[in-house]
């Protein structure tokens, strides 16, 4: 009697452990829909670095012919913007940014989410 009790709880603790770790899994997923730092920071080293400097500094020289001052992509002035208009400026370039080709909704979000990253640097 005392067996089957302790066989029940064991079963019982063992598939609570599958069903907490089905929900983690799942919430980790959800995160990385919003944005992949890492396949961002991939885009970003292809698509943008030429411009915007390996961790967002600017390259001094583009910025120099094309007469603008970049601002650093960490600084406050861009961090402060909203998602939605960071991505609107990724996607539809702004100013003297053209847009930059080719680049999926998917590319965009996960530039945004790697760009959120440069802040703490
Ligand atoms: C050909 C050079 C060039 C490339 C490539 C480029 N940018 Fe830019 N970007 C600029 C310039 C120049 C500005 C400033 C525009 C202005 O102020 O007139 C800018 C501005 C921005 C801004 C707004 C920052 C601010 O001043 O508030 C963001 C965000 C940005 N770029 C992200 C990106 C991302 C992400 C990519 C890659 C997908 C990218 N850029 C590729 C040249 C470039």
């Amino acid at each position: 009697m005392r067996r089957s009790v302790l066989m029940a709880i064991i079963t019982a603790s063992s598939v609570l452990g599958v069903v907490i770790c089905l929900i983690l899994l799942t919430s980790s997923s959800t995160v990385q829909a919003a944005g992949d730092v890492d396949a961002g920071k991939a885009v970003y080293a292809k698509k943008c670095k030429t411009c915007h400097g390996a961790s967002g500094e600017g390259n001094a020289a583009i910025a120099k012919s094309l007469q603008v001052t970049l601002k650093h992509l960490a600084s406050k002035e861009v961090q402060q913007k909203k998602d939605d208009d960071l991505k609107k400026e990724i996607n539809e370039g702004t100013g003297k940014m053209k847009p930059v080709k080719d680049l999926s909704p998917a590319d965009a979000a996960n530039l945004l989410a790697y760009i959120r990253t440069l802040k703490e640097k």
